[in-house]
């Protein structure tokens, strides 16, 4: 069995229990050694053999695969973040499918979440944004023209971009069509890694200070008003709200729900 486990973004610990597990009990690891963190190797056997995927090409990392699983040995392969997200994960998937090789997928936290708990923010705030837009600024992966930055950018909704630090003047050009000169930017680098760093400003000033602080790669860079201003609170918790939990004004009526309250 192959199982492609999120490492999380940095932070040895952002590993889930499941893919700390998994990882423990494989023969082998392939891990993303440009991204992943390789303190989180410390959950590996003893005795794995660890194989690091950022000077290896598709063929290679299939072949240590197909290999592994012929000698009846299971397979930890170990992506950033979540393996969804921008992870390359599609064609290893496909070719073990035309081997006949099974494969699991173990999700993991990506980096934009890390880097909204860093910032502290909530990326769907009532009254604000509904919807987070996740992207990238086309580099030698081409991103589509009808995706382009300047078209998402219209609802105004919360922007996350990634891949894209080294190239943050250009997304603000990119944004500034629909997104006012005002409204609030964040860059953070390497969320959850020892030398982490944020940026805080506007449109108006973010491309400054990413290149001062010498960010320009593996960072997210978040746009929206979730990060600053008004906002509405959420009906969840509202006392005049009721929901299938909960009536309007009251607990539940659950035995223990209110236990503790004054
Ligand atoms: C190939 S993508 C992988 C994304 C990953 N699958 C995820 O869910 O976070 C690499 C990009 O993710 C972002 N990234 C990865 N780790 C990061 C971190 N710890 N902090 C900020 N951005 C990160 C950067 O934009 C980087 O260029």
């Amino acid at each position: 069995m192959i199982h492609f486990i999120g490492a999380g973004p940095g932070d040895a610990e952002l590993i889930t229990v499941k893919g700390m597990r998994l990882l423990g009990a494989c023969d082998v690891v392939i891990y993303a050694g440009s991204l992943v963190n390789p303190e989180i190797l410390k959950y590996a056997k003893k005795d794995a053999k660890i194989y690091d995927s950022s000077c290896l090409n598709l063929e290679e990392i299939i072949e240590i695969m197909r290999k592994a699983h012929n000698r009846g040995q299971d397979v930890a392969r170990l992506h950033t973040g979540d393996p969804s997200i921008y992870g390359a994960i599609r064609e290893q998937m496909e070719k073990l499918n035309e081997l006949g090789i099974p494969y699991e997928v173990c999700p993991g936290v990506s980096s934009l979440t890390a880097a909204a708990a860093v910032l502290k923010k909530e990326l769907t705030v009532p009254g604000v944004s509904q919807t987070v837009i996740v992207t990238r600024m086309g580099g030698r992966t081409p991103v589509p023209d009808r995706e382009s930055l300047k078209s998402l950018a219209e609802p105004k909704a919360t922007m996350a971009i990634f891949l894209s630090a080294d190239k943050i003047k250009k997304v603000v050009e990119e944004l500034a069509d629909s997104y006012n000169p005002d409204t609030p930017a964040a860059v953070v680098y390497k969320a959850t890694w020892p030398e982490q760093k944020v940026v805080v400003g506007t449109l108006k000033d973010i491309s400054k200070k990413a290149k001062e602080a010498g960010i320009d790669k593996t960072a997210i860079i978040l746009v929206g008003d979730f990060l600053e201003g008004k906002y509405e609170y959420s009906r969840l918790y509202h006392t005049a709200f009721s929901h299938g939990f909960r009536a309007a004004g009251n607990s539940c009526g659950k035995p223990g729900c209110r236990e503790g309250m004054p």
